[in-house]
């Protein structure tokens, strides 16, 4: 008999995704998909539109999927080997992406003037798309109609993820990450037990050590507005932040993840809420008590722009001065509460020199119960590791190098430890 995981294989071996490639800085992304679904034996045959070659070449798309590229609606060899209603219909699924404002607009409307758009039309087969554009179109109206309209004709969507754009702004607008998509793309199939396969049976989220307490953790940057396209920011990928929630969850609490613009996926069993400002990351968290314990992860930007523009602002070739006005320490906020103070407050502290002087100096001035201190000069921004010394009112604990997401395990235990 087979066994379950070569069932698998085979299972997969039969299946086909029809991607449609568009015209977006994401489009690189579409090669290490393709890479991925190519190496979990699914076939791939691409379509890539007119603006879509301007950002990958056929010859890339042709060379990983094994496949020809389908580029013109009217294009007589292509139509010779099959037609483009056959075509549409040659594949388990139909994938979109990037899908551009244009892309969805056209599908949206039920418009039909090029291979991609034709395609969508004339499909038997369910539909995933994953939009990428800038934040503004993203948010746009038109785009929101769209997006439900297409929803409504029960075609489902990946992504957009927050984050920085390639266009420098923030917001949501990026192309879902390659693995994040190919889960996306083996749930619609009905194979999401291949990632599970490969990833483990997700961890029970059963009684734990944290069971019946709520926390509350602030992560990634803030991002302060100056007009519609600019503002202040800190260097903050998220990572610690998102393994802290992680660590609680895994030990049964219940996480309120309060994060600033990132590029991550809601860690299983958290409760996320995405703020933009520090202003806004504050009052998220005074919402979010009564907690038992607050951890502060997040970059918070110290200052804000006294005014934000409605417009862009514009040179004038002579420099120009921006006041700035101080944000709220939502740390010490918290840990000075007079009403609803979490019994463990804990705040982190990105330190270039004296680590653990400054830690100890932090501790005292923002009222908190630990600092978890951290030597930033050496580049830890983005990275999986992290060298972290802890600075309570009991004392120092230095922790070698080790992982973003065994520091959250780690820090998770000491909480459960303080609030047994
Ligand atoms: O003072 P500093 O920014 O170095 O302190 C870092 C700690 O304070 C972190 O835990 C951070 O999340 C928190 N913090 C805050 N609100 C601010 C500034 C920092 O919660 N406005």
């Amino acid at each position: 008999m087979a066994s379950p995981a070569s069932e698998m294989e085979f299972r997969l071996a039969q299946r086909r995704i029809l991607l449609i490639v568009g015209g977006g800085i994401a489009a690189y992304k579409c090669l290490e998909l393709v890479r991925l679904l190519k190496k979990h034996g699914v076939a791939v045959r691409p379509v890539l539109t007119r603006a879509g070659a301007e950002f990958v070449t056929p010859l890339s798309l042709a060379a990983l999927s094994e496949d020809k590229v389908y580029q013109d609606l009217f294009s007589l060899t292509d139509e010779q080997e099959m037609g483009h209603i056959e075509l549409s219909r040659s594949a388990d699924l139909v994938v979109v992406a990037p899908a551009t404002a244009d892309l969805i607009g056209k599908a949206a409307s039920g418009l039909a003037n090029d291979l991609a758009s034709t395609i969508l039309m004339a499909t038997d087969k369910p539909v995933l798309v994953a939009p990428a554009m800038n934040v503004r179109m993203w948010l746009h109206p038109a785009t929101a109609r769209n997006v439900a309209q297409l929803q409504a004709d029960g075609v489902s969507f990946v992504g957009p993820d927050e984050g920085e754009m390639a266009c420098g702004e923030f917001g949501p607008g990026r192309m879902a990450e390659p693995a994040a998509f190919l889960k996306a793309i083996l749930e619609r199939l009905g194979e999401a037990q291949v990632i599970e396969a490969q990833t483990g049976p997700a961890r029970p989220r059963g009684p734990g050590p944290l069971t019946g307490k709520r926390a509350l953790v602030t992560a990634g940057p803030t991002f302060e507005p100056a007009d519609p396209v600019r503002g202040l920011t800190n260097r903050s990928s998220g990572k610690q932040g998102y393994a802290v929630a992680a660590g609680l969850a895994e030990l049964g609490c219940e996480v309120i993840l309060v994060s600033g613009p990132t590029a991550l996926p809601t860690p299983e069993g958290v409760t996320r809420v995405d703020v933009e400002t520090a202003l806004q990351m504050e009052a998220a968290c005074r919402e979010a008590l009564p907690v038992n314990a607050a951890v502060c992860v997040a970059a918070v930007a110290d200052w804000r722009p006294e005014v934000i523009a409605n417009h862009k602002i514009k040179k004038t070739g002579q420099g120009g001065v921006m006041r700035l006005v101080e944000n709220p320490d939502i740390l010490e906020g918290l840990a000075k509460a007079k009403e609803n103070r979490p019994r463990l407050v804990i705040g982190f502290a990105a330190e270039t020199d004296d680590v653990e002087a400054n830690a100890r100096a932090k501790l005292k001035k923002k009222g908190c119960d630990l600092i978890v201190a951290n030597d930033v000069s050496s580049g830890v921004f983005g990275e999986e590791d992290n060298t972290v010394v802890l600075v309570g009112r009991g004392g120092v604990e230095q922790w070698e190098t080790v992982s973003k997401a065994e520091i959250g395990r780690r820090l998770a235990a000491k909480i459960a430890e303080a609030l047994a």
